[in-house]
């Protein structure tokens, strides 16, 4: 029996367009590499809404992207929304187009430098899209180490020093959840989520984690939505994954074990620009590619990078020519070589 286009479309819009009623949603997209889940955060990035209550009419809304190296993907957004990028003020940064060439400051959106989350909170730009790049030497601060501490009846002691700097985004959310506006509303996009909120977790991530899933329903409450993207819905944290309201399979995902879907491999051999979303209800939607899409290289300058010396630029000669004799020459036989490198008609 063919899926519901109408139901689709109706959850489809209830995740793009937030009301004060309903409160921000919580969303994961999962689907195998290369099945356009960057492209569908990204889409849905650019169009999120809240329909203000004073006027009753909907206004894009304030987006938290978390920033990633080395590909990351601002760039793709149109020019309707306004993009500023966040550094750690002890951090240095270098984008990249895809063939290597640095891009120059003027050619980027803003650059702004954050001492801590307070700082980063009280200058947001409210209404753009806001790219935070988690600091490189995150230090968990004493406010979430007594959260914890109070949590486990226990003085939290053995996690001093730098931590991974993706438990940021815990000290982030939970800021938002006690220092933002009640009636502003905020998406969070997590492209490759696992990162953050991975299946597996111990000691202080586990308990930065479980705070998480017991502050889901106030996170909603207080107009804060999730956007997360992982491979499969087993790869989050299994709490966090099973508490999504809406899940969208692309292509290579299978159904999570909880869904009202029976039939869990649906999802496998979607073609790309096509998903299956449930919210309660479920349905199949289409969606297209991105003009703009655009991957960009982001590499963190270390502090000592200066001290190894200035590399040669690669200068290798294009394939044919360096490789007269040595590298197959495309043929219908396979051949150990071009399971290492495919001849181009094989590669895709
Ligand atoms: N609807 C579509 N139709 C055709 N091609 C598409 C569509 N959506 C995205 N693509 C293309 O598919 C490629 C992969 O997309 P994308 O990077 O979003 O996938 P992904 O699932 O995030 O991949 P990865 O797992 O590597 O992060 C890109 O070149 C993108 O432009
Ligand atoms: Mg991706």
């Amino acid at each position: 029996m063919p899926l519901s286009h109408v139901e689709a479309a109706k959850l489809v819009d209830e995740l793009s367009v937030h009301d004060i009623e309903r409160g921000g949603v919580l969303c994961g997209i999962f689907g195998r590499m290369g099945s356009a889940k960057t492209t569908l955060l990204s889409t849905l990035s650019k169009k999120v809404a809240y329909i203000n209550p004073e006027d009753d009419k909907p206004y894009l809304e304030t987006v938290i992207w978390r920033g990633r190296h080395p590909v990351d993907y601002f760039l793709s957004m149109p020019p309707e929304r306004t993009v500023t990028l966040w550094l750690h003020e002890s951090d240095s940064i270098q984008f990249f187009n895809e063939r290597g060439r640095q891009y120059a400051e003027s050619e980027l959106p803003p650059i702004l430098r954050y001492k801590d989350c307070y700082d980063l909170l009280s200058r947001l730009r409210w209404g753009g899209v806001n790219v935070v790049y988690e600091p490189r030497n995150y230090v968990l601060p004493e406010t979430i180490k007594t959260v914890i501490s109070r949590k486990i009846f226990e003085k939290v002691s053995y996690f001093d020093g730098d931590a991974d700097p993706a438990l940021f985004w815990f000290e982030l959310i939970a800021l938002l959840l006690v220092k933002k506006r009640l009636n502003k509303f905020i998406s969070v996009f997590i492209d490759e989520a696992y990162e953050v909120f991975p299946h597996t977790s111990s000691q202080i991530r586990w308990h930065l984690q479980d705070f998480l899933n017991y502050k889901l329903l106030d996170i909603r409450k207080c107009l804060i939505s999730l956007y997360l993207t992982a491979h499969q819905t087993w790869h989050l944290d299994p709490f966090l994954s099973s508490s999504l309201q809406y899940r969208i399979y692309l292509r290579g995902s299978t159904v999570a074990r909880n869904s009202l879907i029976t039939n869990k491999g649906l999802p496998i051999s979607l073609p790309k620009g096509q998903g299956i979303i449930e919210g309660g209800l479920f349905g199949q939607f289409e969606f297209s590619r991105l003009p703009t899409f655009k991957r960009i290289g982001v590499r963190f300058v270390l502090p000592d990078e200066h001290l190894l010396g200035k590399s040669e630029p690669c200068t290798q000669p294009p394939l044919d020519q360096r490789t007269a004799g040595l590298l197959p020459t495309p043929s219908t036989e396979s051949t150990v070589e071009e399971t290492i490198m495919p001849s181009p008609s094989a590669a895709r």
